[in-house]
This record gives structure tokens, sequence and C-alpha cells, in this order.
């Protein structure tokens, strides 16, 4: 089976003590070829925690990037600060970003990482969200279905779902000659995560609250 990608979106569920302490742990952790394994903590700790993940596999992710350009945008992260800092990567378009501005639209921020060739995952609720168009091969794009019902509630998707929306979504990208991982994200647990990972048509995981739990986020990348 190919790499499976696994994401740990730790949104802002841990404070600073739980945040490194959890990272030191990931950091001993030996994790299987067949999984790479990338954690998203809150913006707060990126930099901290980008150092303790340093020397191992794991990547360090931003989990919003600002959709302004300006470089006075008060309290925005941009692409280029993320760089500064040794993240080369961010979560955009997570639907708890698209509910707070209404106005959201993935081609703002994209204007401003494309040419920066900074790296993205790009959650998607709807496969209209997504801007084919403007997607390319010369930088590593990784999309993430995340339907709003499934996202803290506990109520996975199934598998069925998963691989019906996947399908369509593999079938633009084929057809734009693009290879584009396309994860699924939605009350990933230990449980499902086993059978969600080894579908053909889902090339990882995007998790959130699991991934805040030591011994989940364990056993979920040990799953396949
Ligand atoms: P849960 O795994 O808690 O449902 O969150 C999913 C998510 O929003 C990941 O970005």
């Amino acid at each position: 089976m190919k790499q499976k990608i696994v994401i740990g979106n730790w949104k802002n569920y841990l404070d600073v003590h739980e945040t490194l302490e959890l990272a030191t742990k990931i950091s001993n952790e030996e994790i299987q070829d067949n999984i790479k394994l990338m954690i998203s903590p809150c913006n707060l700790y990126l930099n901290k925690v980008n150092q303790i993940l340093k020397e191992t596999s794991v990547e360090v992710i931003g989990q919003n990037i600002t959709s302004y350009e300006s470089s006075s945008d008060t309290g925005g992260v941009t692409a280029i600060g993320l760089k500064n800092i040794g993240v080369n990567r961010s979560i955009i378009g997570h639907s708890e970003v698209r509910k707070r501005n209404k106005t959201f639209k993935s081609e703002d921020i994209l204007k401003q990482i494309i040419p920066a060739k900074f790296n993205f995952v790009l959650c998607f609720e709807t496969i209209e969200q997504i801007p084919f168009n403007i997607l390319n091969n010369d930088f590593e794009i990784i999309l993430a279905y995340e339907p709003v019902w499934a996202i803290g509630t506990g109520e996975t998707a199934s598998i069925e779902h998963i691989n019906e929306i996947h399908s369509l979504v593999k079938a633009e990208l084929l057809g734009l000659n693009l290879e584009i991982p396309v994860l699924y994200g939605g009350s990933v647990n230990p449980n499902n995560s086993n059978e969600i990972l080894t579908q053909e048509l889902v090339d990882g995981v995007l998790v959130g609250g699991a991934s805040t739990k030591y011994e989940d986020l364990h056993k979920i990348i040990n799953s396949i």
C-alpha cells in the first residue's frame, strides 16, 4: 500500500504545557514508512513544536493563513511569516475559518501562496469550493474533504459517501493531469481509521479531537 498521510489538527484544544508534552511524546514515536505524519498545533506554539520535532520525520504545519496579502494585517499569519520560522505548509479553508469569514474565498489566499510556492492543505466541504483552475503540480498541494456535519460530532461519513466524493474529485484531478492527494476528515478515531485509511481512493486523514490524545494518535498512525 502506498504511503498515507495523517494530519493532526490540534486546533485550540491544548494549552502550552499539553502541546509541548504531546509534541515531545510524538518526537519519541517510531513512525512506520507507510505513514507521513503532519502536526498542526495552535499558531502560538508553532515555532516551539517545530523545534521539538525538527529532527524527526514529522512535519509541522500551520492551521491557517490570512486572506490578506498586506503586511499591515494585524493578527494575520502570512505564508512568508510561516516560512521564516521553517514552516512550509499550512491548512487553509478549514470549515471553522469559513464559518467565521463568510466572504472567504480560497482564491484570495492562493494568490499569495502560489507565487511563494508555499505548500498547503485545502479543506473543502463541497466540490465547488475547490478552485481546480488554479491548482498545479509545481508544489505540494493536498486536498481534504471535511463534511461539516462530521467535524467534532462523532458522526463519521460512511465509507460509501467518502468514496463517492473522493472519486468525483480524483476524476477532476486526473482530467487536469494533477497529482494531488485527497484526505478525509471528520470524526476519525482509532476505531474507524483502519477502514478509512485502507480505501484506495483515500490518501490519508485529517484528524481533529483524536489527534490531541497521544494514545489515540498512536493507534491511528499504527492502524495500517
Ligand atoms: P474531528 O476529527 O474532531 O471531527 O475534527 C476534524 C477536523 O476538523 C480536522 O481538521
